[in-house]
């Protein structure tokens, strides 16, 4: 199916099933949980059983302004919900977030990175353009301080943790040209204004998620460690991701065209409970989908070693010895 009929068939033919696993006795930390998708997902899941559930937020109000909302719709128990300060444009407060997992979480069994920006407006945080700081570079940082817990969790309770990034179909259509730099200057082009393209960075920044989990699956067999690793995509959904966009036609576009954010987020609730077939797979609208675009054939595998090599230096500059999954 072209990626216009798949866009018309998802947006307007198929609505993803209502999940139904259980979460019962299970604990979740979901980024970005303030707003649209993440919110949702939360919601999902505390009313599939959920123990203890995590809102990691860069803005702790607007969190409990979303934990409130959750439990008065969910009637949950006292102390299911949590908000934890996490702001992805910094790497010492992911650090000190993955600190906190550490530190004072028994269990971990899943991890839902969510948390993301679409622009087209250039910023700059920590040492790239923001949207590579908050899709890629933070996430995976934060990825590899929480790992250990998901794995640890697997081992003692003999189960399979999930770790889900909420992806997008649009990696499909990224046209990267930023990879035609240099080796080792992936990411210092992708910081230069002159040599980037913004209106594709969105795309280029979900293409690199899905570049990612089929890596660190790669590295983290299933069976010796049990961390199942994939990642989803929602569909056009009406959320606050498009805020740098508005006015009455955007409003139209967005009845007509999006699903409420509680239908994208049943896909994400989905991949933190699909079975270990889902390993490094990208799974939009619940169900397991070969990957295109650029990730396609040799020429898909050399750029996602390349990818992984350079996001793994810049890690590793960032916190020396984190990218090693033991
Ligand atoms: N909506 C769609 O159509 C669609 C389609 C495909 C994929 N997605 C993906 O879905 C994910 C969720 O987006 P959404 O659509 O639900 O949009 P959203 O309502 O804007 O939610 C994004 C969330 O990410 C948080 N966030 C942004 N920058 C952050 C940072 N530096 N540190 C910590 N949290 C940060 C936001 O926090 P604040 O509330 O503080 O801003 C918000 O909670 C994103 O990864 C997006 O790429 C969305």
């Amino acid at each position: 199916m072209s990626f216009f009929l798949a866009f018309i068939h998802r947006q307007f033919i198929y609505t993803p099933p209502a999940p139904t696993a259980s979460f019962k006795g299970k604990t979740a930390i979901v980024t970005g949980a303030s707003s649209g998708l993440g919110k949702e997902a939360c919601r999902w899941m505390v009313r599939l059983g959920a123990s203890h559930v995590i809102l990691a937020c860069r803005n702790i109000e607007k969190g409990k302004a979303a934990a409130q909302d959750i439990e008065a719709t969910t009637s949950c128990p006292s102390g299911t919900l949590d908000v934890w300060h996490l702001d992805l444009s910094s790497y010492k407060s992911v650090q000190a977030f993955g600190d906190k997992v550490k530190a004072e979480l028994p269990r971990l069994d899943v991890l839902i990175a969510n948390a993301g920006i679409g622009t087209r407006k250039w910023g700059v945080t920590e040492d790239n353009e923001e949207t590579i700081t908050t899709n890629v570079v933070s996430l995976f940082l934060l990825a590899f301080l929480v790992y250990p817990k998901l794995r640890e969790t697997a081992a003692q309770y003999h189960i399979q943790t999930h770790f889900t990034i909420t992806a997008s179909e649009l990696y499909e259509v990224a046209k990267f040209k930023e990879r035609k730099a240099p080796a080792g200057q992936l990411f210092a082009t992708l910081s230069d204004k002159s040599k980037s393209s913004m209106s594709d960075r969105y795309n280029v920044s979900k293409l690199l998620e899905v570049f990612m989990v089929k890596q660190m699956a790669s590295m983290s067999p299933l069976g010796s460690k049990n961390v199942i690793i994939n990642c989803v995509a929602p569909g056009l959904c009406d959320t606050e991701l498009a805020r740098d966009y508005s006015g009455a036609a955007v409003d139209l576009a967005k009845k007509i065209l999006c699903r409420p954010s509680e239908v994208g987020a049943r896909t994400l609730v989905y991949g933190a409970s699909a079975g270990p077939e889902s390993h490094g797979q990208y799974v939009p609208d619940c169900k397991i989908k070969p990957t295109g675009g650029l990730t396609k054939g040799e020429a898909g595998e050399k750029l996602q070693k390349r990818v992984w090599v350079e996001l793994r230096d810049k890690l590793e500059g960032i916190l020396p010895g984190v990218t090693t999954m033991s």
